[in-house]
């Protein structure tokens, strides 16, 4: 329980430092990392835990994978980064690489999933303007209630998370909110011609693991080309395996116009994002009109590249379903009358957990941690269990003993 965790001289050292000298814009659990394997992290007490986040989904390949620390090192000591003044010799190779794998003519090198975010939607508006012929300066781009990618001004101009946007404005014009999962009200904002395109999560993550009705996706994307409006899909969390298919929209055999990725794009080891889309809306920006100094340099095309055949290799989506499927079923069978709700999709998932007290989910969480499981409360009562996706059936099960053997401290809240 949170007053009975006293934290070790080691691990209080690095909490104080943070404390005092880091801005205060986050609030981990207390809990300080040095070292993580595969689905292992171990702190600096040499404790170690499953690792039930992986980095907000971008360790889908476990931490430290082999064979994409070998490419990083590897590069790192050859070339890093050139700026796109210049070519280099792996930048061609990735961007044939990645294009062939996801089936896109082009794509543009980013580095956050927030950049990747605002690509999308600067290549949306000039779309808008040059082969939709909307006015200048009058596209709108619509997005859905829930929505999180990033903490930018054009991100946090779309939230509807008061702590995402309170006490920032002003904010982005021309953006519009439909709920989500609501495909009438998405045609209503259809009706106003000068709408380029609709943003949307195939899951939504940080709202907590929601998932849309079967047939959302699909309604989405014929709405799309009824109404000739571009589909971007933010697979920053969803995508590379993560929910049980390489992308999620592939879930409804949906393609979308523009495809967002970032996150495990890297492993964890980097910032790398893409934004991939074919000819006619990417080659709408001309040359010296977007870009950023890292994107597409040559450490983070190597890493890309070995991250993605480590994804296709080791047959990651698959394993994703697979053990998806067993961690819901097991946690099913826990009946624990502090869990409302067991959802997800893959190893995108989440509890909801039902109990007076709003702190429940994080008191859990450091119960959790104790017991040695690390996960995170997302907006107050949602815990997501996302570990990375070569996790095996013992250690799901060892994972689920551990949830089964914490519960019992909620009783002891009020
Ligand atoms: C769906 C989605 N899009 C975009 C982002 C932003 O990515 P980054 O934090 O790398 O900017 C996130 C981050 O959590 C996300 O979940």
């Amino acid at each position: 329980m949170l007053s009975t965790i006293q934290a070790s001289a080691a691990t209080q050292y690095f909490l104080d430092l943070e404390h005092e000298f880091g801005a205060h814009n986050y609030h981990p659990l207390p809990v300080v990392l040095k070292k993580g394997q595969g689905v292992y992290l171990w702190d600096v007490d040499d404790k170690k835990y499953l690792d039930f986040l992986s980095g907000y989904s971008a360790v889908n390949q476990g931490h430290c994978h082999p064979s994409i620390i070998q490419a990083l090192v590897e590069q790192a000591s050859s070339l890093t980064l050139t700026s796109r003044a210049f070519h280099n010799n792996l930048l061609g190779i990735y961007e044939s690489y990645i294009t062939e794998y996801f089936g896109y003519d082009k794509v543009l090198p980013m580095n956050t999933g927030v950049e990747a975010g605002e690509t999308a939607i600067k290549l949306a508006r000039r779309w808008g303007y040059t082969v939709k012929n909307i006015p200048e300066n009058m596209a709108r781009i619509i997005f859905a209630e829930g929505n999180f990618w990033g903490r930018t001004m054009a991100a946090i101009s779309s939230s509807t998370d008061p702590s995402s946007y309170r006490q920032f404005g002003p904010f982005m014009p021309g953006f519009d909110v439909v709920p989500y999962n609501d495909l009438e009200a998405l045609e209503l904002a259809f009706q106003n011609s000068h709408v380029a395109a609709f943003m949307v999560e195939p899951i939504q993550g940080e709202a907590g693991v929601v998932i849309p009705d079967d047939g959302y996706l699909s309604g989405v994307r014929a709405l799309c080309d009824q109404y000739n409006v571009l589909m971007i899909a933010d697979e920053i969390q969803t995508g590379l395996a993560r929910t049980g298919k390489m992308l999620a929209c592939d879930h409804e055999n949906v393609r979308p116009d523009i495809l967002l990725l970032g996150k495990a794009l890297s492993g964890g080891t980097l910032p790398i994002s893409a934004v991939l889309a074919d000819d006619v809306v990417m080659l709408t920006i001309k040359a010296g009109e977007h870009g950023s100094t890292y994107g597409g340099n040559p450490l983070a095309c190597k890493v890309a590249m070995a991250s993605l055949k480590v994804i296709k290799d080791e047959q990651l989506a698959e394993n994703a379903a697979n053990m998806g499927e067993l961690l819901r079923n097991e946690l099913l069978q826990l009946e624990s009358p502090y869990i409302s709700s067991i959802r997800g999709r893959g190893l995108l998932n989440a509890i909801v957990i039902s109990h007076p007290n709003p702190e429940a989910a994080w008191h859990l969480c450091l119960e959790l941690m104790q017991n040695g499981l690390l996960a995170k409360p997302t907006h107050g009562d949602k815990i997501r269990f996302a570990p990375p996706l070569n996790i095996t059936k013992n250690q799901i099960s060892d994972a689920v003993e551990i949830i089964r053997k914490s519960l019992p401290a909620l009783d002891h809240i009020k």
